[in-house]
């Protein structure tokens, strides 16, 4: 049903209708304020901070209530504010009808903690995990990673914001009231059905090449409008989408400077006309808006696919790529200047690694992987092998630090790592530009990367730590593994 109905709208990309469509969104388009995400300050708590999962009615577009799922919140999730050094108790309460498990994504853990498939809430249950934050200032998020069944929940709408303060950004003058000079910008896409509900029913191309919407949203909402003073602001951008790499800049081709990456600050800013993030990364971006100029915020096209002519290509966005827009408030000014350095980020030495290691992410029919009568969800794999709860793939040693060579077998993944923050010591043969040479977790793998991975956090056989790409589709039809720690 919903596959006819899009192939209708794909198949239909001249004439009138199309227009009249385009015509009505464009009235709504930019009208909505930006809602930003609840601020929940943890710092120095050890109160126990609840988190519930369930189904809430929220408004992707304007006036069109749907059911969505969300933490304590009718879609998404708070912004939790943590402290380096402190312990963060966790109360999840699962009030959905399946299993599910809370994911610290960019959190430096132990695994036991961690939220992996093996951490499984079930159903009505609760979990309440002691989570020891000790890491460099940083935006880090959270999310559902139950076996088999992420991608379906997170597109739901379950994802929220962790933000590790350890005073460096205050130090730097940094912008940080949240909310009004700091904002936290969630970028998503979505197939809206005519009720402006989401649809997720992906077809086996859309698991092969990861399934992308033709709406992108904000925040849970289609088309924003910020209000910002004039002066310099920062943005903390998350992409959880499930597939869709964003090829960000402004609509006047203004520069920004990135400070951040997902572990943490770089060492300075790097200043920027457009910016590609994939599923799972998180940037920091400053943006000067002291001009009182409006400009919006803009996407290209998504031309990640898998190599077979234009099959598997990401639709065309109903907004023609534009994603919000900001407005400038003249009479307020922000405080915040852009600082020349921020902080210093010390090399881990390659001359060092304990092992080396590689994974060959399968994204391709390949032969013997299709017999059992394994439809195309099996050909999603790492190093030949799909993903199995009970192989342990990997055993590393606590305290070494190894150099994973990543290669992608025809198109780009973003490749995730659990439980550290790692450095890119080369991407496709090369040193990686000055955006990606601080702290991560998540690299995209175009062809090949080669990463420096610390292993610092216990992992148990048991409850192993997870390395995987983050197109959520890939990730549950297999292409993820295992790793131990000791
Ligand atoms: Cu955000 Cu294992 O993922
Ligand atoms: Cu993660
Ligand atoms: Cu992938």
């Amino acid at each position: 049903m919903l596959t006819r109905r899009r192939f209708l709208a794909a198949s239909a990309l001249s004439g009138a209708a199309v227009l009249a469509r385009f015509e009505t969104q464009a009235q709504a388009r930019f009208a909505t304020p930006l809602p930003v995400p609840r601020l929940v300050d943890a710092r120095g708590s050890d109160v126990a901070i609840p988190l519930v999962l369930a189904q809430g009615t929220h408004a992707y577009r304007a006036g069109q209530f749907v059911t969505a799922l969300g933490y304590s919140a009718p879609v998404l999730g708070p912004a939790i504010r943590v402290a380096r050094g402190q312990r963060l108790t966790m109360a999840v309460d699962n009030r959905t009808e399946r299993p599910t498990t809370v994911h610290w994504h960019g959190l430096i853990i132990p695994s036991a903690v961690d939220g992996g498939p093996h951490n499984a809430i079930s159903r009505g249950g609760v979990w309440g995990p002691i989570l020891p934050v000790d890491q460099p200032e940083a935006t880090a998020w959270f999310h559902p990673h139950p076996h088999g069944d992420t991608a379906p929940q997170v597109y739901s709408g379950a994802a929220g914001l962790l933000l590790i303060d350890d005073g460096s950004g205050e130090q730097l003058g940094l912008p940080r009231a949240y909310g009004i000079d700091d904002l936290p910008l969630i970028l998503q896409d979505r197939w809206f059905d005519r009720s402006g509900a989401p649809v997720y029913e992906p077809s086996p191309m859309e698991i092969m090449a990861g399934f992308r919407g033709d709406t992108v949203i904000v925040n849970g909402v289609v088309s924003p409008i910020a209000r910002v003073p004039a002066g310099v602001i920062r943005l903390r951008l998350l992409n959880a989408a499930n597939a869709r790499i964003f090829d960000l800049r402004f609509s006047d081709r203004r520069v920004f400077h990135v400070i951040a990456s997902d572990g943490g600050y770089l060492s300075a800013p790097v200043a920027m006309r457009r910016l590609l993030i994939a599923p799972g990364e998180r940037y920091e971006v400053l943006v000067d808006f002291s001009d009182g100029a409006e400009v919006v915020l803009e996407t290209g096209p998504d031309g990640n696919r898998p190599m077979m002519g234009m099959m598997g290509a990401a639709p065309p966005l109903t907004d023609g790529g534009q994603v919000m827009k900001f407005a400038v408030d003249r009479n307020t000014a922000a405080a915040a200047s852009m600082p020349k350095s921020l902080v210093p980020v010390s090399r881990l030495d390659a001359a060092r690694v304990a092992a080396r290691r590689q994974f060959l992410l399968n994204d391709m029919m390949m032969g013997g992987m299709m017999g059992g009568g394994g439809g195309m969800g099996s050909m999603m794999a790492i190093n030949g092998r799909p993903f199995d709860m009970e192989r342990i793939d990997v055993e590393t040693r606590l305290g070494t630090i190894e150099l994973w060579h990543i290669v992608s077998q025809s198109m780009a993944h973003p490749f995730h790592v659990h439980g550290t923050q790692f450095q890119i010591l080369t991407l496709d043969g090369r040193r990686p530009p000055p955006h990606l040479q601080g702290w991560k977790d998540t690299v995209l793998v175009t062809r090949e990367a080669q990463i420096l991975v610390p292993l610092t956090q216990p992992a148990s056989h048991g409850q192993p730590f997870m390395y995987h790409c983050h197109i959520l589709e890939h990730e549950d039809a297999g292409m993820m593994g295992q790793f131990t720690c000791s």
